[in-house]
Order: C-alpha cells, then structure tokens, then sequence
C-alpha cells in the first residue's frame, strides 16, 4: 500500500473514467434519466489526477464543476457515452461509474408531444436497451484497458451480484456498493471491492476518501511503468 500522497504515483498513466447520469430524450423538451449526482465519479477523476494520471471524464449532466486537470468530455445521451468513450481509447484503465439509463425510448420525437391528439387516453412509450458501455469496452479485442473496473449498486446478496456482474461484463474488478443502508443518495458509500481474487469489505467512508483509496489501489496494481500489471 502507497503511504502518503505519491503524486507521480500514476505518471504516464491515462484513466478513462464515466460519471454522472445519461440522459435519453423522448421529445425536444422531456427525457428519461436518473438521480446520479456524479459526486463519486468526478472525486474518482479528482484523486488520480492528484496521483498524476492523465485523465478523460466522459461525463453526463450533473451540477458539479469539473476537477481541475482533467480532460473534459461532457454527454448527454448513453450512445454518445459509448462513442466518447471508444474516442478516448487507448487507455490504461477503465472505470466505469456513470449511471447509465439502461432503456431509451424508442423514438424521439421532433416536435413536442402534445397532450391531446397522442390518439390515445393513455399513451406508452416504447423502450428499447442502451448500449452497455462498460461490457463494450471490457470486451475489445484491440485497445481493452489493462485494468477495467465496474460500479454496481446492490441492496441484498451484494457480493454474489457483484461477482455475476464482473463476469458477464468482463472486469477485472466491482466496486460494488451496499445500498441496503442509508448510503443512496448520500455523502458516504459503504463498499465491497470484487477483485477476480475475492472481495473485501472496506468501512463506511465518504466519497472522497473511497475515491483515494481506489485511487492509491489502481495505482499499486499498475505499478510503475514497463512492469504491467501486476493483478
Ligand atoms: N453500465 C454501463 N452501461 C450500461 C449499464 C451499466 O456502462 N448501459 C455500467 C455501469 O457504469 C456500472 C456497471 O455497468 O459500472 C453496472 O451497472 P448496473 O446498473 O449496476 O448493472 P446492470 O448490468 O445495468 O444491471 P441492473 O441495473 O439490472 O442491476
Ligand atoms: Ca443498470
């Protein structure tokens, strides 16, 4: 483990990470989207900047202002998420934080949707499924991240569906957090890491610090440069 703040740490290392929500339109003025604040991922941006990664944040709308330092990429849509991301490829590590809506409806209208004249009492809305950007790159045969690692919010059997997940998107690792308490929404997470060695309960801590201690791991797992990783 790295003692102290070692700020070249993550020298010549480039981090690819996603925060925030996506946002999927239904008409020019609505949308489908979720409660992410992004709070996590940007302070994930946040610490290995300070480790002296080069770092791409592909992020969705949120109200944060972006750390300092990074590359900025700013989305709204899960599809322009992908395309982001695969333009920001070749990376050394992966991490995947943002909430992506998983469904979109199906068309966007043009025009506003009025509420009469839909030619129906009550309208539906077809969904179809969004592209799952972190099995997408997880996936690839060129350019795969040496590292990839995957978010996933449980309420119950925490570590048996975090550990299904790190299979079918092939990740290296989860970071899989306990939302059975009363984390959701809140300034601290509690977390399970899923490495494919195992997995470890860490405190309950808030963002930031869950951020420097992934931060200070990747960087362990990296290593310095020319010796690979050493998972
Ligand atoms: N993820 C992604 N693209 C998607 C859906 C999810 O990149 N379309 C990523 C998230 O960023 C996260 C991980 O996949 O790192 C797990 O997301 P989660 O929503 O927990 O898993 P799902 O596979 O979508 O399953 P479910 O929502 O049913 O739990
Ligand atoms: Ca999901």
């Amino acid at each position: 483990v790295l003692e102290g703040d070692t700020a070249d740490a993550l020298n010549r290392v480039h981090a690819l990470v996603t925060a925030g929500p996506t946002r999927e339109p239904l008409d020019p003025v609505r949308f489908l989207s979720n409660h992410s604040s992004g709070r996590q991922g940007y302070a994930i941006a946040d610490a290995l900047v300070k480790l002296g990664a080069k770092v791409t944040l592909v992020s969705g709308p949120v109200s944060l202002t972006p750390p300092a330092g990074v590359n900025f990429v700013s989305v709204e849509t899960a599809r322009q998420m992908l395309k982001a991301c695969e333009d920001a490829l070749p990376a050394d590590v992966f991490i995947s934080v943002a909430a992506v809506a998983d469904w979109r409806p199906a068309r966007a209208a043009t025009k506003k949707l009025k509420i009469k004249g839909a030619g129906s009492e009550h309208p539906s809305m077809e969904l179809t499924e969004n592209p799952d950007i972190l099995k997408t790159i997880a996936h690839k045969r060129k350019n795969r991240p040496g590292l990839v690692i995957g978010f996933a919010a449980e309420t119950h059997d925490v570590e048996e569906h975090a550990e299904a997940k790190l299979a079918r998107k092939n990740c290296d690792w989860i970071v899989a957090n306990d939302v059975s308490g009363d984390v959701m929404g809140g300034a601290e997470n509690q977390i399970v890491l899923i490495t494919r060695d195992g997995s470890e309960r860490w405190p309950r801590m808030g963002k930031e610090d869950v951020a420097r201690q992934l931060a200070k791991r990747i960087a362990d797992t990296l290593g310095d440069e020319g010796t690979g990783l050493k998972l």
